[in-house]
């Protein structure tokens, strides 16, 4: 079975990660989205919360084909969140010109400290190119609308009685 991993800190998921996620399924058989725990970082919510949202998410945007896609969480080192799901690929989003020195950066040295592992990128479609996880979260808090960006499962839980937004 080929298997993929997404890393990333999805907070919040957009719909630009969500066209990752559902092309990544197209092309392998298994796909494990994961979620970094950042201790540098606060995030909108505590794990569990944003696990249930990514699998909320996932399982709205993709369908029967959600089945393949797995959420976990992860601290430490993406290679090592790979080797420990078997996944030989890393798949990851670019969305712009500026994404690539980021990524190829971080793309090389995965592959220095783990050959086995590859990374695949996919270029996110034009109509979400613009979107990131920072933006939205700046809008939300400023009481801006965020419902054509991220999909239900998160503006469910930005709205102001969430005390977010
Ligand atoms: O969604 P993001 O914030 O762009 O994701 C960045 C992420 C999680 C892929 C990156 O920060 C990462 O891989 N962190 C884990 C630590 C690690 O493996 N560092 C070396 C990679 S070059």
């Amino acid at each position: 079975m080929t298997t993929a991993i997404y890393p990333g800190s999805f907070d919040p998921v957009t719909y630009g990660h969500l066209d990752v996620v559902g092309r990544a399924a197209d092309v392998f058989e298994r796909v494990v989205v994961a979620l970094l725990v950042n201790p540098k970082k606060s995030p909108l919510w505590p794990m569990d919360e944003r696990m249930a949202c990514l699998r909320e998410a996932v399982d709205a945007a993709l369908g029967p084909a959600a089945v393949r896609v797995e959420i976990v969480a992860f601290d430490g080192l993406t290679v090592e969140a790979a080797r420990s799901v078997d996944a030989r690929f890393v798949v990851r989003g670019l969305r712009a010109v500026s994404d690539f020195e980021t990524e190829m950066q971080m793309a090389h040295t995965n592959r220095k400290l783990a050959p086995e592992v590859d990374t695949i990128f996919f270029m996110t479609a034009l109509e979400h190119a613009y979107l990131s996880s920072s933006l939205v979260r700046e809008i939300a808090m400023l009481g801006g609308d965020v419902s054509g960006m991220v999909p239900p499962a998160v503006v469910a839980r930005l709205s102001p009685s969430r005390g977010v937004g």
